[in-house]
C-alpha cells in the first residue's frame, strides 16, 4: 500500500482531512482510533455495501479493540427518507451513542447524507466519519458537510450543515461499483474542470478513460484534484451564503428538472442528470452569446465519449415550460428569479443572478 493522499478541508466550522488511497478499509480501526475516546462506535451502512465491505471494516475495528454496533438500511435513493432517519436515531440512542462517540457512515452518498443528518441531530450534534464507497461520494458528497433526507415533496428538502471529523476514501471499493454508477460519479469529476480548472478538464480529456477503467494512479489523481477543488470552494463559503459554493451546482438546475421529469427513477441517475445538465448549461451559454461554441462542443464530446447522456430529446419529450416548472421548487429561488450558473468557456463558470426563466423555456424548446 502506498501512502494515502491527504487533502485538508478548512471549513469555517471545522477543519479535517480527506484520506484518499487504496487498502484503507483494512486499516480503518487505526485511522478512527484517535477519534473514539470510549473505544466504541456505530456503523450506518446499506445492504449492498454491508455485504461487500462490512466484514473488512468489522475485523479492523475488532483488531483495534473498538466495540461497535451496526444499522443497515436498504440500498437506493428511496431509503434516504425521514422514517429511516428516525430508525437510525432510535438505534443510536438505544446503543448508547454519546456526543463524543464518532458514528461511521459506510457507503455512497445516500448513507453519507442520512447518517450525517442523524449525527447532526443526535444530542444536538455528534461526531461522524465519512467512509465513501462510490465515486460520487468520494469526489463530492462526503466532503463539505451538507447532510439531508428527502421529503415526499422533493429531494434534500430537510437537512443540516454538519462537517465530518475525517473522510476515508478507499479507492479499492470502486472496483465493485457498476460501470454505470462509476460513470455517473465521473460526471461530478468533470464538473470541477468545467467550473474553474481548464487544465484539469484537458487532463480528463486525455486520461478520463483510464480513470473509468480502473488505473489506480489516474483514479487517485482525479479524486484528489476533485476533493481539493471542493475543499477550496467550501473553505470560501461553507454555508452557500457568499455566492461561491453555488458554483458546485453547475449542471444541477437543468439536472434537477430532468431528474424530476423522469420521476427520480433509475431511468436517470443523479450524475447522468448532471452530465446532461452541464451540456445544457454550456449550450445555453452559447445561445446567450457568452461562450464559444467550440468549448460547448468539447464538453459534449468528452461527456459522450465517457458514456454519459447528452441528448435531451432521447430522454424526454417534455416541453421547455414543463421542464422549467420543476425548477420553481429550487431551494435557491428568490422572488421568482433563479440564480443560474452560466459559463464564458471551459473553466469559466459564474453565477448569473437574474436569468429570466422565459429564456430557459425558449432555449429548451430549441435544443436537441
Ligand atoms: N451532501 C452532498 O454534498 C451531496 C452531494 C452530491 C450528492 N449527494 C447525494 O448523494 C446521493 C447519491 O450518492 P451515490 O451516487 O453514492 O448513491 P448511493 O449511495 O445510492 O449508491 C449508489 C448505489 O451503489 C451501491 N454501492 C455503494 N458503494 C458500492 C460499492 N463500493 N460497490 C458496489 N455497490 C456500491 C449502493 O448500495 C447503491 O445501490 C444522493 O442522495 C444525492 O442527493 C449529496
Ligand atoms: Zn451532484
Amino acid at each position: 500500500m502506498s501512502a494515502p493522499t491527504i487533502v485538508p478541508v478548512h471549513a469555517a466550522s471545522r477543519s479535517y482531512e480527506v484520506m484518499i488511497g487504496s487498502a484503507l478499509l483494512p486499516g480503518i480501526g487505526s485511522f478512527v482510533l484517535p477519534l473514539l475516546p470510549r473505544l466504541r462506535t456505530a456503523i450506518i451502512t446499506d445492504s449492498t455495501v454491508a455485504s461487500l465491505y462490512l466484514p473488512t471494516v468489522a475485523e479492523s475495528l475488532r483488531n483495534a479493540g473498538i466495540h461497535f454496533d451496526v444499522h443497515i438500511i436498504p440500498c437506493g435513493e428511496a431509503a434516504k427518507n425521514f422514517s429511516n432517519l428516525q430508525a437510525i436515531l432510535s438505534f443510536l440512542i438505544e446503543c448508547g451513542i454519546e456526543r463524543s462517540d464518532a458514528i461511521l457512515a459506510l457507503g455512497g452518498g445516500v448513507i453519507g447524507d442520512i447518517a450525517g443528518m442523524a449525527a447532526a441531530l443526535l444530542r444536538r450534534g455528534c461526531a461522524f466519519v465519512q467512509i465513501p464507497t462510490t465515486l460520487l461520494a468520494q469526489v463530492d458528497s462526503s466532503v463539505g458537510g451538507k447532510t439531508a433526507v428527502n421529503m415526499p415533496q422533493g429531494k434534500n428538502l430537510v437537512g443540516a450543515f454538519h462537517q465530518p471529523r475525517l473522510v476515508l476514501a478507499d479507492t479499492d471499493t470502486l472496483a465493485t461499483l457498476s460501470p454505470r454508477e462509476l460513470r455517473a460519479g465521473y460526471a461530478e469529476v468533470i464538473k470541477y474542470g468545467l467550473i474553474n480548472d481548464t487544465a484539469f478538464f484537458a487532463w480528463l480529456e486525455n486520461n478520463g478513460a483510464k480513470v473509468l477503467s480502473g488505473d489506480t494512479n489516474a483514479r487517485r489523481h482525479a479524486i484528489a484534484t476533485s476533493v481539493r477543488a471542493k475543499a477550496d470552494i467550501v473553505a470560501r463559503d461553507e454555508t452557500e451564503s457568499a455566492g461561491v459554493r453555488e458554483l458546485l451546482n453547475l449542471g444541477h438546475t437543468f439536472g434537477h428538472a430532468l431528474e424530476a421529469a423522469t420521476g427520480f427513477s433509475d431511468a436517470l441517475l443523479h450524475g447522468e442528470a448532471v452530465a446532461l445538465g452541464m451540456r445544457l448549461a454550456f449550450d445555453f451559454s452559447v445561445w446567450r452569446g457568452l461562450c464559444p461554441a467550440s468549448d460547448a462542443a468539447r464538453v459534449r464530446t468528452h461527456l459522450q465519449s465517457s458514456g454519459l447522456p447528452v441528448a435531451l430529446r432521447s430522454l424526454t419529450q417534455d416541453s421547455g415550460a414543463a421542464l422549467v416548472k420543476h425548477m420553481l421548487q429550487d431551494k435557491k429561488m428568490r422572488d421568482g428569479k433563479l440564480p443560474f450558473l452560466l459559463t464564458r468557456g471551459i473553466g469559466q463558470t459564474y453565477l448569473a443572478p437574474d436569468v429570466g426563466l422565459d429564456d430557459v423555456v425558449r432555449f429548451l424548446d430549441e435544443t436537441d
